[in-house]
């Protein structure tokens, strides 16, 4: 303050006396006054010394106010620029982990879902097993009847070899693909539905013929089959539209014994290609007008115990949130229509 005091102290005298010498020559020039009134520094001094008080108050004190009041204000906005950015990294961080809880639920739920057919999927392997299991058996048995029978060469033994591997090759296969259902696709890449589809119902087929449900497959023709995105998750997806068929034709069976129980799924383009669209329709009697609107949402069910209500929400979430796609429900005559729209991708 002292400092911009006595700077502008200085600057006003200077500047009166600077103002003075240039009217006192343009007087004496202009003859207004006579060049003995005031001579020299000393006479314009004692003027100077009349302005500087109008000066300094009327010019020099508000600006220095001005200035001041400037340096308050820039001050108080870099306080407050430093809060913002304080408050900003604040709420980056609990965004981001909100962000972290969230998906963490996300997965929770999506390993809840998975649980809850654990049990399903155990009797789905010993189903596919016990064929081939069946088939070691009688080589084994076999075996040894040739060897007690002398019947035991090169040919017979490379045969039985070959077969047994072919059959626990098979066995292996099948925990190796239950195994990897359970594993969430790290990237996205690029996978062809049909074939997802298809690996998916070779797996779970026998737990809808076991409830006299058929599940039908039809390629519309020249389809774009490709995608991009998570196919674990994509199968998973396919598989709780499906299951909530399956339970509604069952319960629907229950009134009506003659209900067909068909799963159609559908694969075609949209009219520009650009869309592969995959649609599941069932006879199941369709999702009633009041609960329509709100079966997309995590914990709804209609199945009381049955249900945790989150094979829907998790379906939406993959498909949308995950994949960039979309999955709608409408009823349609005797049933519901699930349709799953993903961008098509050229090979
Ligand atoms: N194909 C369908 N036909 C009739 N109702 C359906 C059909 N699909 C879904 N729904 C309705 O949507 C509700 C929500 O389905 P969602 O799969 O999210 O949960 P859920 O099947 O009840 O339980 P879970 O989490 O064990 O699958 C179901 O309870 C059912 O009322
Ligand atoms: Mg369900």
């Amino acid at each position: 303050m002292s400092i911009y005091l006595f700077v502008t102290t200085i600057a006003t005298v200077f500047i009166s006396e600077f103002l003075i010498m240039v009217l006192l020559d343009n007087a004496k020039k202009n003859e207004i006054i006579s060049s003995e009134m005031f001579l020299n520094f000393a006479d314009s001094f004692i003027l100077v010394l009349l302005l500087y008080p109008v000066l300094y108050f009327f010019v020099f004190k508000p600006l220095l106010v001005q200035i001041t009041e400037r340096k308050r204000i820039a001050e108080e906005l870099k306080e407050k620029t430093v809060l913002l950015q304080d408050f900003n990294e604040s709420l980056k961080s609990m965004v981001k982990e909100e962000t972290t809880k969230h998906r963490q639920k996300e997965q929770m739920l999506m390993q809840q879902s998975k649980m809850a057919s654990m049990g399903e999927m155990i009797g789905l392997i010993a189903h596919q097993w016990k064929q081939p299991l069946n088939a070691v058996t009688l080589n084994v048995q076999d075996f040894k009847e040739a060897y007690i029978h002398g019947e035991l060469d090169d040919k017979y033994i490379s045969e039985t070899v070959d077969s047994t591997m072919r059959q626990i090759e098979f066995m292996a296969k099948t925990i190796d693909d239950f195994r990897n259902f359970f594993i969430p696709s790290k990237r996205k890449v690029k996978f062809d539905v049909k074939s997802a589809i298809e690996e998916l119902l070779s797996m779970f087929i026998h737990i809808y013929h076991r409830h006299d449900v058929d599940v039908t497959l039809t390629v519309q023709p020249d389809t774009l089959l490709l995608t991009e995105g998570y196919p674990n998750e994509f199968k998973q997806v396919v598989l709780n539209i499906m299951n909530n068929s399956k339970d509604a034709i069952k319960s629907r069976r229950n009134s009506d014994i003659s209900i067909s129980g068909v799963i159609e799924i559908n694969i075609a383009n949209n009219e520009d290609k650009s869309k592969v669209i995959i649609s599941l329709k069932d006879y199941g009697g369709g999702i009633a007008d009041d609960v329509i609107d709100n079966i997309f949402e995590p914990y709804f069910t209609t199945k009381g115990t049955e249900g945790t209500g989150i094979g829907l929400y998790m379906s939406k979430t993959i498909i949308e949130t995950n994949m960039g796609g979309s999955l709608t429900v409408h009823n349609v005559d005797g049933g519901a229509e699930f349709v799953i729209s993903l961008a098509a991708m050229e090979t």
